[in-house]
């Protein structure tokens, strides 16, 4: 089965061509430079971009997967896309695209061009969480059929983006009503559900240090930044509240350490704060971090999973897999993460994986006339 993935959930306009969920291709046309001086996401700048951007990013995703779509090369670059775009629809089964949770005038862009793609080349579609793409990062394999992995349920799931921040408990329950079991990881019989277990009560942990950065007069997006910053800096520099960290719940909450990292600089003159730029930024991400282990080292106590599964944006993060893996074998539990770091940050390879799972199971859109987006899914 061949697959076209779309995303346009934010600020990136992906596009992918999986066949099964082996990648083929995975184009990000990141709009970070056009956001960057706003210090965040702003929605209608994002949507130009993607409706800019969004055909050219879905002809190279399928050039890439199959190079011959382009046979002759028409001198217009319009017309050159078309062909792409033409030949390439060709070999596709299905569209999968993200149809929420995300901005909405972001998501239309995608959502739209999934169905003109769809009604144009006689196509179906499955419509994908973009949380649950983020989740399924982790099922994605190379077009070499890697990494092999042994997934076993329940698993538990940490999904850390600038969007969301959830602790996700993942089974792939047994057909037969009267089993407890979980069915393990059957590929041809993958059906998983997913309970909200905790998530953020306000701020998404990338959006924490996104903020962070901003208050240090730093760049957008903030968590590579301070990343770069804490190597070099003191974890226990300034004492940082660790929000909700008593309570025996499995919810996140980031906007009383924001607040108290505001309240400690506030007065600062810009010196002092550019002289401990590096003792600041280890010790607001070591906050953000160590809140994030501190729950989910309580529910693996509580749910003892087989598995753990991390991944979404702040996984990028090197000092934030160190402590994952720290945290799995002191629980000797195997951890994956996504085999690729541009599989942990928004993509259309991970709505492919998700697509491909939908689709075994025909999981279709039936009216795909009134698809519409869904800025406020849930998983
Ligand atoms: O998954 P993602 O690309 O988009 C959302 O769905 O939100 O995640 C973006 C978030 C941003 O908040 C960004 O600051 C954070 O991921 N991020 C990082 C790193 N790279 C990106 N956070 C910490 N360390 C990094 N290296
Ligand atoms: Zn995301």
């Amino acid at each position: 089965m061949k697959i076209l993935a779309i995303d346009t959930s934010c600020d990136d306009t992906c596009a992918a061509v999986l066949e099964n969920d082996k990648i083929l291709s995975n184009v990000i046309s990141s709009q970070t430079d056009l956001h960057a001086k706003w210090g965040g996401v702003v929605p209608d700048i994002a949507k130009r971009a993607h409706a800019e951007r969004i055909d050219a990013v879905i002809a190279t995703a399928l050039k890439r997967a199959n190079p011959s779509v382009l046979r002759t090369s028409p001198f217009d670059k319009r017309e050159k896309l078309t062909m792409i775009i033409e030949n390439g629809m060709k070999e596709i089964d299905v569209i999968a695209v993200t149809i929420g949770p995300g901005l909405a005038i972001a998501l239309g862009v995608g959502v739209n061009r999934a169905k003109e793609l769809a009604q144009k080349y006689n196509k179906k579609i499955v419509a994908v969480n973009h949380v649950e793409g983020h989740i399924l990062s982790n099922f994605a394999k190379n077009s070499q059929n890697k990494p092999d992995r042994k997934i076993e349920f329940p698993a538990l799931v940490l999904t850390v983006s600038g969007g969301h921040t959830k602790l996700i408990l993942m089974k792939n329950p047994s057909k037969s009503p009267s089993s407890k079991e979980d069915r393990g990881f059957d590929k041809g019989d993958f059906n998983p559900k997913y309970t909200v277990i905790g998530e953020t009560l306000d701020d998404a942990a990338g959006e924490a240090l996104d903020k962070a950065s901003k208050m240090l007069g730093l760049g957008y997006p903030g968590g590579p930044i301070i990343e770069r910053l804490a190597l070099k800096g003191d974890i226990d520099w300034m004492k940082l509240p660790r929000p909700l960290s008593t309570q025996k719940t499995f919810d996140y909450s980031f906007s009383g350490l924001k607040t108290s990292f505001y309240y400690q600089i506030k007065d600062w003159p810009k010196e002092k704060i550019s002289a401990n730029l590096a003792d600041l930024a280890a010790s607001f991400q070591e906050a953000v971090f160590d809140s994030l282990l501190i729950k989910y080292k309580l529910a693996i106590k509580e749910f003892k999973p087989k598995t753990l599964l991390a991944s979404g944006g702040v996984l990028a993060n090197k000092d934030l897999r160190k402590k994952l893996r720290k945290l799995a074998k002191d629980f000797s539990l195997p951890i994956y993460m996504p085999f690729k770091k541009e599989l942990n940050t928004d993509n259309a390879a991970m709505i492919g994986v998700v697509g491909y799972y939908k689709a075994l199971r025909l999981e279709f859109v039936e009216d795909i006339e009134n698809l519409d987006r869904m800025p406020r899914a849930e998983i």
